[in-house]
């Protein structure tokens, strides 16, 4: 699948924000800790959200989808073993349903992980925590083979990293384990927020403390739920970077939280975007010419690595010399050689350039960018190579003078719901070939 797309026209309007990706998918897997039904309003339609359906299903959940209202049963665990889906389709939820299927089952087989090839990936720390709760895992022929006879028991568990997946994994473990958890150095993103305010809305004990601490006391039973998916913030961020890449463009980004965006907006506001707030969304414009500045990716509650690749288009167009440096993932700028391509000035390097500590520092990871602007952009042919990347190729397409043809658009399609659709009705010159 292709995007063909004409670029340099000025985008207007409002653009109304999905259901969070990060967030729908976790709480699919939530709804298998239950045996009755779950409905989830504001679901997006959209490929990881498809894959992890599939998922749930080979599990044995009843899904119906109606519109973006997802309804889904699990009333027995057909399968504990998960049976790899097709590998070019695979993303990282499956490690997720460990904690359901030992909690009902005592048992669970989960494939090695897929994903998007932005850095190794492991997922020790997931299973270092769910060791701790008494959970055996062994690994044999491409799977992680696990088992609690005795049942998940609470732990006190210290996360080497605020992952967020091993913070999902745990919480999901432990809200029906035998006893309390306590989880220090816990990824604290709005999408876990979601997760626990959902789980609590279904019966479980879940208490947010100071210091990235969270509490839970396991309960027997869980029940089944209605709950509204919070809006993407990942998408809210795309397109108020596609309103502040070029001049002339106005972007209503309806349902933008802006509790959720207060560290991009600060960021946006120092390289010379701006906004308004409003009652339902938030609209963004480029007063006038963007400078250079600098920016570092952390956990929530900093700048999220998933903004970096839109906003580095931003960059690409200020004058002078922007840095980013990537703490989360050691390798995230491999997209940044088809910007070069479009005619960016953008130099990768393995020092740190920043001051936030670092995992990857002396371990010669690219995860530091020089970027030199402005930098006009020229419609080119390039090939999506991942989700995130896929949407600054895009951006950078939409700003660029001339036709680009963008190859493997299923990435983007992944986490962004007929984005095609959505940008025509502020103009864009988009069209898909399929
Ligand atoms: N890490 C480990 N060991 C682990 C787990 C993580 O070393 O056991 C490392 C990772 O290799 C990475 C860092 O910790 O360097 C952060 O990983 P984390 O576990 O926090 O990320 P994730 O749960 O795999 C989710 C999102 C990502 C998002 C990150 C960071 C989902 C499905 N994915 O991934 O989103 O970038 O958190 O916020 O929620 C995307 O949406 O395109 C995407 C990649």
């Amino acid at each position: 699948m292709k995007f063909i797309v004409n670029g340099g026209g000025k985008l207007n309007g409002e653009i109304t924000i999905k259901g969070s990706k990060n967030a729908a998918t976790k709480m699919i897997v939530a709804s298998l800790l239950t045996d009755e039904e779950c409905v989830f309003e504001n679901f997006p339609r959209i490929g990881d959200a498809e894959i992890t359906s599939e998922l749930c299903q080979a599990i044995g959940a009843e899904i119906a989808l109606n519109g973006s209202t997802l309804s889904i049963k699990t009333p027995k665990i057909k399968n504990y073993r998960v049976v790899p889906l097709d590998l070019s389709k695979n993303n990282r939820i499956p490690i997720l349903t460990l904690g359901p299927l030992l909690s009902r089952m005592g048992k669970a087989e989960i494939p090695f992980l897929g994903g998007d090839q932005i850095g190794y990936r492991p997922v020790d720390i997931h299973l270092e925590a769910l060791k701790l709760m008494g959970a055996k895992i062994e690994t044999a022929d491409g799977f992680f083979v696990a088992s609690a006879t005795d049942g998940l028991k609470g732990a006190k568990i210290n996360l080497r990293y605020p992952s967020v997946g091993a913070t999902e994994n745990v919480i999901l473990a432990a809200v029906l384990a035998k006893g309390r958890t306590i989880v220090k150095n816990a990824a604290i993103e709005p999408e876990i927020t979601d997760l626990i305010k959902m789980l609590q809305d279904m019966g479980a004990i879940i208490g947010l403390g100071a210091d990235r601490t969270i509490y839970i006391n396991g309960v027997k039973k869980l029940r089944g739920t209605k709950y509204r998916v919070l809006p993407d913030r990942n998408e809210a961020v795309s397109f108020a970077c596609l309103a502040v890449a070029a001049k002339g463009n106005k972007i209503k980004v309806k349902g933008a939280v802006h509790d959720h965006l207060i560290t991009f907006l600060n960021e946006l506001r120092r390289v010379g975007g701006d906004y308004r707030i409003e009652s339902d969304g938030i609209v963004f414009w480029r007063p006038d010419s963007l400078s250079a500045i600098e920016i570092e990716t952390d956990t929530h509650p900093g700048f999220m690595t998933d903004w970096q690749q839109p906003f580095t288009i931003l960059l690409t167009q200020a004058n002078g010399v922007s840095i980013i440096h990537e703490t989360v993932y050691e390798n995230r700028f491999d997209y940044i050689k088809d910007l070069n391509f479009m005619g960016a000035n953008i130099k990768v390097f393995s020092k740190c350039l920043g001051e936030l500590p670092c995992r990857f520092n002396g371990e010669g990871y690219p995860h530091s960018a020089v970027i030199s602007g402005p930098a006009p952009l020229y419609g080119k042919r390039v090939k999506v190579p991942d989700l995130r990347a896929g949407i600054a190729h895009l951006i950078a397409a939409l700003i660029a003078q001339g036709e680009s043809v963008l190859e493997g658009v299923e990435q983007i399609d992944r986490g962004y719901e007929k984005i095609d659709e959505r940008l025509q009705s502020l103009g864009a010159d988009i069209k898909r070939i399929a």
